[in-house]
């Protein structure tokens, strides 16, 4: 039966929406999980607020019941902007949302299962080089359809692969006019309205200011001298984990290279399990924060250092994204993205507030023109200071001394988003390391498209994360003196040198990566579950794909499988893994002396599981096939099918990939799909494409790609 949601009752968002002192006309429901969608649905409230003057509830769906969406009057509007997971799945705080709705005795307040009175909007965040494009916005589009709600405007869906903010912008507009015509209001609302009040504190006790940590707990804890804070720990409180060990796994003529990092979880109460995910907080490059001090003058030393406070004018509409009070240099070295390549949506806002006539043109069309952002801005990979930098013609190479924009701080705060963890895929088995987690990550550098900013020529982009898990392995590894080009000062080079790949340098004392004894660095690190996991017998065959660093998770699994085999020898002798099945693993790198990951643990791992693991590697820079062209992993699957095939359609074995998203991992699904028809008989694209759906239904095909 429906349960009537009473009077009051916090998970009744019609019922808030109306008690609200300003009467809400949107509610704003994002499926979020790495933080996203909720931008984006605070911007679509704040755009409701600054073109129609109406005010929203921006809600997790998680916190609210959705049994009363047939009370939402006519003249309010409830929108969906979700994303879309893995193999078309929800985020965590839309799962109840989901399925809820999806029921099909689904029943509404007032007992019936019709919508008929509800004006809904969804967008749809997701990535095109995975199957279920957007499927979570349109599982729900097509069921409130389905139910008589009637949808404003067209429904919107972002590639997160390629042009997740053009689609945006491309479809908000329409959206909203529709939307103006459905709910009877006019453009001409509040105008471009405030979101924060910031107050510069002249004095506060130091220990209740933020430096960088990232909760109150970890406030307090600093604060008091203990290094560790106590408690259980997550996305929203991260722990501060000690470097345990570091070093370069390759480095390719200084260049090309990556990292293995271990953090160290004993007695954090931390667990997890091979295939999960962790999450790392970085913190910005040195150059990047004194870049963004400068541009708003902010770079004197009374300045940088200055105490402000910030709170929200509408906590509904927009929280303040990090602790405060903090100082303006922690804001920018610990909070805010600030190495992002700048969105068109956040030039366009900062337009008005140029220092000249001609820079405000420029920012106008750099954020207006999409032909034209993509040359002067997105190609060239330029960051916000940069492109402010650039708009009035400053150098981009420190020392900078650049003209001041007079932009209120409440502007920065509300349009450049907070800095947010990245994920690694975690390379170890918590069966053999208990207390540590580890990572693979390869450094990322890239070129950009030659920058008419900067003498048309290409610069160096270099990965915020990577790089700081770089500087964390040097500082950590290395003497206790810089290394040169990475650790000491601003290292971006002078304009001329355009092969300049020096790695920018990080701070890495403070109270994130605290200096506890000597070179013992901390990151903060949370775990995220995931259900890229072994099948629990080890009887049961196993297949893994995974090139390059997509090599990360399968050390973890072979290592957990390394950890029960030395458990039955122990419990039953030599002989316990007799009726083992294999677990074969595909990996693929450059050149055998080059870029082989753990090149020297995999003997040992196949040594210990006693010929139940078998390793075949693609040197792609190595050898050729006989037509001249590349040797991948998928070959090296294909050359094995006899063996392979049987083992998936008669022996139930599991097959996992994971690594590049855009090309191997459909490389290796098609000659899959081919493998599979050819031993069932029938086609690739029919029978081939059935059984890779049927092992991806039962949960027997798992990725855990990346783009
Ligand atoms: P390449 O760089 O020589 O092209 C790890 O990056 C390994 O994955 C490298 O050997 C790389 O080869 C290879 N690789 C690149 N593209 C691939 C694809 N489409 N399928 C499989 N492997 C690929």
């Amino acid at each position: 039966a429906a349960r009537k949601v009473d009077e009051g009752d916090p998970r009744d968002f019609v019922g808030k929406m109306e008690r609200a002192s300003q009467n809400k006309r949107c509610a704003m429901f994002y499926g979020s999980q790495t933080g996203t969608a909720e931008e984006y649905a605070l911007r679509l409230a704040k755009e409701a607020k600054s073109r129609f003057g109406l005010s929203s509830l921006v809600c997790d769906p998680e916190e609210y019941e959705f049994n009363n969406l047939d009370q939402v009057p006519e003249d309010k509007a409830v929108f969906f902007v979700v994303a879309t997971y893995g193999e078309g799945e929800p985020t965590d705080n839309a799962q109840p949302l989901l399925e809820f709705l999806m029921d099909d005795g689904v029943e509404f307040s007032q007992g019936g299962n019709r919508l008929e009175n509800l004006n809904y909007v969804v967008f749809g965040l997701g990535n095109k080089t995975y199957t279920y494009y957007n499927e979570i916005a349109r599982k729900i589009d097509k069921r409130l359809e389905e139910l008589g709600a009637r949808r404003i405007g067209e429904r919107g869906e972002g590639d997160d692969d390629k042009s997740m903010e053009e689609d945006y912008l491309g479809w908000k507009d329409g959206m909203w006019e529709a939307f103006a015509a459905r709910l009877g209001v006019e453009e001409g609302g509040a105008g471009d309205v405030a979101d924060f009040v910031v107050t510069e504190v002249a004095a506060h006790p130091a220990d209740k200011v933020y430096h960088g940590e990232l909760s109150p707990r970890a406030l307090l804890a600093s604060a008091s001298g203990t290094t560790t804070p106590v408690g259980s720990y997550d996305a929203k409180n991260p722990y501060p984990a000690p470097v345990l060990a570091s070093k370069e796994l390759f480095s390719v003529g200084g260049d090309r290279n990556c990292v293995h990092i271990e953090f160290d979880i004993t007695g954090s109460g931390m667990t997890y399990q091979h295939g999960d995910h962790v999450g790392i907080w970085p913190s910005n490059p040195d150059v990047e924060v004194d870049r963004m001090l400068s541009v708003l003058g902010l770079d004197g030393d009374d300045r940088r250092h200055a105490i402000v406070s910030i709170e929200s004018l509408d906590p509904a509409l927009a929280k303040v994204p990090f602790p405060t009070p903090a100082t303006y240099e922690a804001i920018f070295r610990h909070y805010l993205d600030i190495s992002a390549i700048a969105s068109r949506q956040t030039i366009a806002l900062l337009a008005r507030f140029a220092p000249s006539e001609e820079a405000r043109e420029k920012l106008t069309l750099w954020g207006t023109n999409r032909e034209v952002y993509a040359a002067e801005v997105d190609g060239p990979a330029l960051k916000l200071a940069e492109v402010l930098q650039a708009a009035v013609g400053d150098s981009l190479h420190p020392p900078f001394s650049s003209t001041v924009w007079p932009i209120p701080f409440d502007r920065i705060v509300s349009s450049v988003p907070r800095l947010q963890p990245r994920y690694y895929s975690i390379s170890s088995s918590a069966k053999l390391h208990p207390s540590a987690i580890h990572v693979t990550a390869v450094v990322l550098k890239y070129q950009s498209a030659a920058s008419p900013a900067h003498k048309h020529e290409p610069r160096w982009v270099f990965g915020l994360s990577t790089n700081f898990i770089l500087n964390v392995k040097n500082a950590s590894s290395g003497a206790n003196t810089p290394v040169e080009g990475q650790i000491g000062p601003s290292t971006l080079g002078s304009p001329e040198t355009v092969t300049m790949s020096k790695v920018p340098s990080y701070r890495l004392a403070g109270p994130r990566g605290h200096y506890v004894k000597q070179n013992v660095y901390k990151v903060p690190i949370h775990v995220r579950r995931s259900t890229f996991r072994l099948p629990t017998s080890p009887k049961v065959p196993v297949i893994m794909i995974g090139p390059g660093t997509g090599v990360a998770p399968f050390r973890g699994f072979v290592q957990e499988r390394v950890a029960l085999a030395r458990k039955a020898i122990e419990k039953n002798g030599a002989d316990a893994l007799k009726d083992w099945a294999p677990m074969y693993l595909f990996y693929g790198c450059r050149k055998a002396d080059e870029d082989f990951l753990y090149r020297d643990e995999w003997p040992k791992y196949e040594s210990e599981l006693g010929g139940k693991f078998n390793m075949s590697v693609a040197f792609s820079r190595e050898s050729r096939k006989a037509d001249g062209s590349k040797v991948y992993v998928q070959d090296l699957v294909w050359d094995m099918r006899a063996e392979l095939a049987p083992l998936i359609l008669e022996k139930r074995a599991y097959i996992y990939i994971c690594g590049d998203a855009k090309n191997m991992s459909k490389a290796v699904e098609d000659r899959l799909m081919k493998m599979l028809a050819e031993a069932k008989g029938g086609s690739p694209e029919v029978e081939g494409a059935k059984e890779l759906k049927l092992l991806k239904d039962r949960n027997r095909l798992m990725t855990d790609v990346w783009s």
